[in-house]
């Protein structure tokens, strides 16, 4: 029998992935599954982008690029970050990668030692902690709850940074709770890391264009705090303002030292991103603002409707999103209680019976690292949201 490393034993599917292939399970068996479970948009890839695939289709754009992005992309990606947390980089201080979770990979990878420390703030995108494990490094998680908004304190990040601490990992609006940082609340963490100058900064800004109020993007560390550019990994990609997640393209602008070590260990595993993919995501950042600001309107609507939908559901509390596109719902109340001779103790009884008798795939808190809660991607059309909450209170009508 084939004998498997330590590193495959101790690794976990990715959660989101299991209940997106149940719910597909359920479907092939005939059942109407409502699925907000997945994390990407539902609109199509902006027409600018796809045409410009096509065409490096056709111009024959087709072979290996440097392993960290060809430098018209980058040059490209720095006007954008130039453009939107006012932060010079040089061609040099950017990497672009097969999507901006190999860059989270990546950049973990270049940056822990075994038993170094990550810090991640709960709730927290599903993938972070396995990540940090898969560097040989440990997540330290902070619980942030419902007193902390949900958000990381200074007094928590404070209390939590030791001799071991490697880096602080956070995105904003955040995955799962679709809240973001203020520029105030920035501010205050950047005070306590500006006191540890050995803890880098991992900013995930993958849905920092897709803001409901206060401007077109979501306030940045770096904009508070520019003095810690030397040790701050800016990361955004391609996948969520411009509906490109089945193109793989991230990328990460930050100290050279980072980046160029980033690169290296994407020469050795991934090679380049697809050379189509980069051409298209080049054409994405210089023509698709309008797109942006007409998916923002329509993300607005559906949070609005979705809100008013979710929060007459019985004894469901609702956070109301800043931007990104998940509810991140309190169903505390209904813990403990029995649907059909079943306790619904956690957020994945809640989530699961969900599933199995209602047909509603949602991903239950507990995966973000934070029971009570789940969350529910919006990127889906008003009707469906609809449909979807109205079975959720035949479900917690059932609750008693
Ligand atoms: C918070 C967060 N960061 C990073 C990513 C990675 O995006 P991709 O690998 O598609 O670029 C996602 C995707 O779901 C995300 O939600």
């Amino acid at each position: 029998m084939v004998q498997l490393s330590k590193r495959a034993q101790n690794l976990k599917t990715s959660p989101t992935l299991f209940l997106v292939a149940k719910a597909k399970e359920l479907a092939a068996q005939g059942h109407d599954v409502i699925s907000l479970t997945v994390g990407e948009p539902d609109w199509p890839t902006f027409q600018i982008p796809s045409r410009a695939g096509i065409e490096a289709i056709e111009k024959n754009i087709t072979k290996y690029t440097p392993a960290n992005g060809t430098v018209e992309l980058r040059k490209v990606i720095a006007g954008k970050v130039q453009n939107e947390i006012g932060q010079t980089y040089s061609t040099k201080e950017i990497t672009v990668a097969s999507g901006a979770k190999f860059i989270i990979f990546a950049a973990l990878q270049m940056l822990c030692s075994p038993g170094d420390e990550v810090i991640i703030g709960t709730p927290y995108w599903v993938s972070y902690p396995m990540m940090v494990e898969l560097a040989d490094g440990v997540p330290h998680i902070i619980e942030c709850g419902e007193m902390e908004n949900y958000k990381i304190t200074p007094e928590k990040l404070e209390k939590a940074i030791n001799a071991k601490t490697k880096a602080l990992l956070f995105c904003s609006p955040s995955n799962p709770t679709s809240l973001l940082y203020s520029a105030e609340e920035l501010k205050a963490l950047a005070e306590v890391l500006r006191k540890h100058p050995q803890v880098a900064i991992i900013s995930d800004d993958m849905y920092n264009r897709l803001v409901f109020a206060g401007g077109k993007v979501a306030p940045h560390i770096l904009q508070v705090a520019p003095d810690l550019r030397e040790r701050t990994l800016v990361i955004n990609g391609g996948s969520k303002a411009y509906s490109m997640t089945g193109w793989r393209i991230g990328w990460a602008a930050g100290p050279e030292r980072l980046i160029t070590a980033m690169a290296d260990y994407q020469s050795q595993s991934t090679g380049s991103p697809s050379s189509i993919s980069q051409h298209a995501a080049m054409a994405a950042i210089q023509g698709c603002e309008p797109d942006i600001e007409q998916v923002v309107a329509k993300l607005r609507s559906r949070k609005d409707s979705g809100l008013n939908e979710l929060r007459s559901v019985h004894g469901f509390k609702v956070a109301e999103p800043d931007g990104a596109f998940y509810f991140w719902v309190d169903i505390r109340a209904h813990l403990g209680k029995t649907h059909q001779d079943k306790v619904i103790r956690t957020s994945k009884d809640f989530c699961d019976t969900l599933l199995e008798k209602y047909f509603v795939a949602t991903v239950p808190g507990v995966e973000c690292g934070l029971d009570g809660f789940m969350r529910l991607s919006f990127a889906v059309s008003e009707d469906t949201m609809k449909s979807a909450v109205n079975r959720m209170k035949d479900f917690v009508g059932q609750l008693v």
